[in-house]
């Protein structure tokens, strides 16, 4: 892990966009900086139109009185590569170099994104404008770190995603027979005969081949890892000692395998942004925080975006009342992130987001948000030394981005069913009891939890397969839902029971899945209620846990059943529980922690972090934290 150069303790700030603005407003700007404790900002994300006006024509004159400026204030850059947004001379003279929807939309300069990561001249003109930037800053004294576009995740399906597709399959597969093993291309006569005849997903009459989408979504993570890596080795060249990153986003359309990327940047940058008009926005930040920390592997990493406010989206907005943008800050820096950054720092007046929110907002510094982010930014300074503590956890959630492909869109499943869903309400049970969990790969390594969570984990490779086993067999204990592999990394069926081939290890076999219509619930013994969907068990050695209550085909079938295996024992659970039920089950296994629902209380190395959710003041161990509030305290011995 790489920090910002010359950045001290947590880094505090934002997006910056000065050339939105007559420079007039710059002097104001780093002064108001200052007066916050902003010491990073990042500049140029969508400012290649600025930077290149023609094609091989710069202008820096603007970037350098800026970063100087920045500079002389004392603050700290993260210079962005605008790779993200290619001005218009450059989409129209290069039309093949546009993004192509699955219906063959090709699409045009207008908003953002607009690009093909395949097509040679964007891959070209991405090259071109990094290493200009680079030859010009990597040695500027403001540099503290590279940003490399910006949040990775364009899907394209044009000739060039065709061509470059192909390519990956045949790295892949070796021979068409193996690819259409692997695709069960006998369905639906889909066999391929010839590598020029295989498509980049297109719209199609009726429903797609898993298998096929799935491969694609791999091809599109690595295409774009491959741009990042160009533009990454040439900064690297430029300037060695610079940290390099880019800032990773979630979302279910985004083809980014975080796992396999978390590798190739210096520090784990992520932008938070719970759902819109989302209520539960606290848990979703508590979720998106323990899986950045978790892609760094532990190490600190960087909140890059999250609002200051209001979030304004077409499907809704969430309001920021007294303290909360303090407490989401908290609530990532107490999981891990050495700082929080912000999108933006001033409210911009036009352009698509004229309504989002910023540390300035468009009524100015005599604001209350203004007044919120000065107070965080004086208080941040003194946590500098909690932050560079571990977050110690000893349970894990399985975050399979496989899985979360494999069943979007319009996935062909057993029954409508949605994989985060899954995985948010593990996360939300065990944080409500306080527990503090990491994410984990299904292939990574657990061998340092003691409980792992597979919530629905439903594409099952084999490797992740063996990697459960030997974890379980190692005394690890295991609790996989319902759907858990299902499908193997083919998408193809695990036959002879699904539970990725583990029907051994759980010591049960899955025989029937059985939806269930929206409303109805289906009863469990002593435990609480499922929704939505059931699975029929066959017992193969497992002791019963708990049996459904009712039910056609599963009255006084198991439910919920344990099996010892070598030194540890899994636990399966063939349905979708509400909330109340996975926490009886979490008792069970005293899953517990000192948070509560609307308190989070974190553990770093030796420090306590208490953000107080509530209305009430709340009261743990020998601290008090006022409704709305956050403390850090020295950890009890
Ligand atoms: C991020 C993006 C920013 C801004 C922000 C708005 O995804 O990186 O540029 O658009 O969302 O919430």
């Amino acid at each position: 892990m790489d920090w910002p150069n010359g950045v001290d303790g947590l880094c505090y700030g934002g997006d910056y966009n000065p050339e939105q603005w007559p420079e007039s407003v710059w002097d104001n700007d780093v002064a108001l900086m200052r007066e916050a404790g902003v010491n990073l900002v990042t500049i140029g994300v969508f400012s290649w139109a600025a930077l290149e006006p023609r094609e091989g024509e710069y202008d820096f004159g603007w970037l350098d009185r800026i970063m100087d400026r920045l500079h002389d204030g004392g603050i700290a850059v993260d210079l962005a590569t605008p790779t993200a947004s290619p001005p218009p001379w450059f989409t129209l003279a290069h039309p093949d170099a546009l993004g192509e929807r699955p219906d063959g939309t090709r699409q045009i300069h207008g908003s953002r994104d607009t690009y093909d990561v395949h097509a040679p001249a964007y891959r070209e003109a991405s090259l071109r404008i990094a290493g200009a930037l680079a030859e010009r800053y990597a040695a500027h004294p403001a540099l503290a770190m590279w940003h490399v576009h910006n949040e990775y995740g364009t899907t394209s399906h044009s000739v060039h995603a065709e061509r470059a597709f192909r390519a990956w399959l045949q790295g892949k597969y070796e021979t068409l027979d193996a690819l259409n093993r692997a695709w069960w291309g006998a369905f639906w006569s889909q066999r391929y005969s010839d590598w020029d005849q295989i498509m980049a997903p297109r719209a199609t009459q009726y429903l797609t081949n898993p298998a096929q989408e799935l491969d694609f979504k791999r091809f599109t993570s690595d295409a774009l890892l491959d741009h990042y890596r160009a533009q990454r080795n040439l900064l690297h060249r430029a300037g060695p000692d610079i940290p390099i990153t880019t800032n990773f986003v979630f979302g279910p359309w985004v083809p980014v395998d975080q796992w396999r990327w978390a590798g190739e940047v210096d520090l784990v940058a992520f932008d938070s942004y719970p759902g819109a008009a989302d209520r539960t926005a606290e848990q979703h930040s508590a979720l998106h925080a323990d899986l950045a920390r978790s892609w760094a592997g532990g190490d600190p990493w960087l909140l890059m975006e999250q609002s200051a406010g209001t979030v304004h989206t077409p499907d809704g907005s969430i309001p920021k009342g007294p303290g909360r943008m303090a407490r989401h800050s908290m609530i990532h820096i107490s999981r891990g992130s050495k700082g929080a950054m912000f999108f933006q720092w001033r409210s911009g007046r036009g352009g698509a987001e004229q309504w989002h929110s910023a540390l300035v907002p468009h009524a100015g510094e005599h604001t209350r948000t203004f007044r919120e982010v000065v107070d965080l930014g004086q208080a941040l300074p003194a946590l500098a030394e909690t932050a560079d503590e571990p977050v110690e956890a000893d349970t894990a959630i399985l975050w399979s981005p496989e899985s979360w492909w494999a069943t979007g869109g319009h996935a062909s499943l057993p029954a409508p069913f949605d994989y985060f869903e899954n995985v948010a309400q593990i996360h939300r049970v065990l944080r409500d009891r306080g527990v503090v969990a990491d994410f984990a790969s299904p292939e990574g390594d657990l061998s340092k939890y003691a409980t792992v969570i597979a919530p629905s984990t439903y594409v099952l490779s084999s490797a992740a397969s063996e990697n459960l086993r030997w974890f379980t067999a190692g005394g690890g204990r295991l609790v996989a839902s319902y759907l858990t592999g299902a499908v193997d990394e083919h998408c193809q069926v695990w036959l002879g029971g699904f539970l990725g081939g583990l029907t051994d290890l759980f010591g049960v076999r899955v025989l029937e899945h059985l939806p269930q219509p929206d409303g109805e619930v289906r009863a469990l013994w002593n435990f609480g209620n499922a929704e939505r969907f059931c699975e029929l068990l066959e017992m193969r050695g497992a002791q019963c846990v708990t049996q459904y209550a009712g039910g056609e085909l599963t009255e006084d079938r198991p439910a919920v059943t344990v099996n010892p295996f070598g030194k540890g024992e899994a636990w399966y659970v063939s349905c979708k529980l509400v909330d109340e039920a996975w926490d009886r089950l979490f008792e069970a296994l005293e899953l517990n922690g000192p948070g509560s629902a609307g308190v989070d209380v974190v553990d770093r190395g030796r420090w306590r972090y208490i953000i107080n959710h509530t209305d009430t003041e709340t009261r743990i161990g020998r601290t008090i934290v006022p409704a709305g509030g956050w403390a850090v305290d020295r950890r009890p011995e």
